[in-house]
């Protein structure tokens, strides 16, 4: 099969009538950024309704680590569905959660042993996260990031501060939320350098936020993503992360790292956390973990997680079939998938920088393993931002069959399942490019 192959046009007949179908009836909050309606899946392609073949550098944003419908994961899924679909591994014992949890102890980056809470998706595991930091320090206030993003419901959205919309007519939010600079290395905050802003940041905690909103000692945890995701794959430096961790340590407060996007080997490690050295308090997990299947998990030091019976729990949290999911995509990502990120991760990179040789719209290209932003600017010495043009060439890739997602305001991102090709690689960048050309010649018109 060729890959992409786009035999209509599109949306073809049957993609469209489903659209129109789900315009009728489907929540119009959801962000649709181009009109594909999958039929199937396999490894990195997808096919839609009309027979049209597409190269998936999306993944569900970020989710099919293992591919679409990977044998192995499939073939644990019906294992567990014919044996029971559902019991409630908060009322009842199943042996599916607790290998799951064994095999988190055993990939986690936290010595000494780590307990893990099971709920359905990234927004929980960063409200079991919160919870429980309250929970545990017996202190209220929680620091995050500009340009994070950690989830929709109310907790986890009081954390967000990616884009205004996703909070707009919502609040009050959670009191006691503050959000710090982020070390954009391209866009340094703070009237820092790429050199200088994990201090200048690590800095403004400590001077500002410290020493004028809220004291250190009512801080229960800071959290925050070793790569920032929605708010457009910004890579914090490692410093950044060892001087987060030696200021969390020093006042008592727990660093919470969410891996939702970062996690499962997409950064070319397990958790894009290792390449720092630094150990957190908790971890939350969801997207990759079951390849697709609902899970979310808050992993956190054993000391830590010692809140008691009904204190917290879900029905649904760490459902059976999602369990035996994730146990073969981390048997798939240890055996194999996590070097395959950090090997065709490297090669896709090197393919991306070399296009901003021949394309002045890319401005940077950043990232770990399989998990790549190029962010597009309109004049690479002003930085503007280029953002109708970044959705005209994820519109445009479309268009050639390539599969990708814009992040933050002006970034595209590359989150590819973790199967990824370095042949399927070349692949993505000769349509980027052919995308990026025609962009390019029409805004020169
Ligand atoms: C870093 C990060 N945290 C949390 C979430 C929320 O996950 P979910 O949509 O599964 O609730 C996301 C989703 O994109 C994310 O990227």
């Amino acid at each position: 099969m060729t890959v992409p192959s786009i035999t209509t046009a599109l949306p073809g007949p049957r993609a469209k009538a489903i659209i129109v179908r789900d315009n009728a009836v489907v929540s119009p909050s959801y962000t649709r950024g181009y009109p594909l309606v999958i039929a199937s899946g396999t490894g990195s392609s997808v096919e839609d309704v009309d027979g049209n073949v597409f190269l998936d550098c999306a993944a569900g944003i970020a989710v099919n680590s293992t591919g679409h419908s990977h044998p192995a994961v499939v073939k644990a899924i019906i294992e567990q569905a014919q044996k029971f679909l559902h019991m409630s591994g908060t009322d009842f014992y199943y042996e599916p959660q607790v290998r799951l949890a064994e095999e988190l102890a055993a990939i986690t980056p936290i010595q000494g042993g780590v307990r893990s809470f099971f709920g359905n998706s990234g927004t929980e595991a960063i409200e079991a996260c919160l919870k429980l930091s309250r929970y545990a320090t017996g202190r209220q206030n929680i620091i995050a990031f500009f340009g994070a993003f950690h989830g929709r419901t109310m907790g986890s959205l009081s954390l967000t501060a990616s884009k205004a919309i996703q909070r707009r007519g919502f609040g009050p939010l959670l009191p006691g939320v503050y959000h710090a600079p982020y070390p954009d290395c391209y866009r340094p905050p703070l009237g820092a350098t790429a050199g200088s802003c994990s201090a200048a940041c690590v800095d403004f905690i400590e001077h500002q936020l410290f020493a004028s909103l809220v004291p250190p000692d009512e801080v229960a945890a800071i959290v925050v993503e070793p790569i920032q995701g929605e708010g457009g794959y910004n890579v914090a430096p490692d410093e950044f992360l060892q001087r987060l961790r030696e200021l969390t340590k020093r006042h008592g407060i727990l660093l919470v790292v969410d891996e939702v996007q970062s996690g499962m080997g997409r950064s070319g490690k397990m958790f894009a956390i290792e390449f720092t050295g630094v150990e957190p308090d908790m971890i939350a997990i969801a997207k990759g973990i079951a390849s697709g299947l609902p899970l979310g998990v808050a992993v956190a030091r054993a000391g830590l997680m010692a809140w008691p019976p009904g204190s917290h729990a879900s029905t649904f949290g760490g459902n059976p079939v999602s369990c035996a999911a994730a146990l073969a995509t981390i048997a798939l990502l240890r055996d194999r998938l996590v070097a395959n990120a950090a090997d065709v991760g490297a090669h896709l990179m090197a393919g991306l920088k070399a296009l901003a040789d021949k394309h002045p719209l890319i401005g940077d290209v950043r990232g770990r393993g399989l998990m790549i932003g190029v962010e597009l600017v309109r004049d690479r010495q002003t930085k503007e931002r280029a953002a109708e043009e970044r959705n005209a060439v994820v519109t445009a890739a479309f268009n050639r069959g390539l599969l990708i997602l814009g992040a933050g305001k002006n970034t595209v991102r590359f989150s590819p399942p973790l199967v990824l090709t370095r042949g399927e690689a070349d692949t993505a960048v000769r349509i980027f490019d052919e995308a990026l050309t025609e962009i390019e010649a029409t805004r020169q018109r």
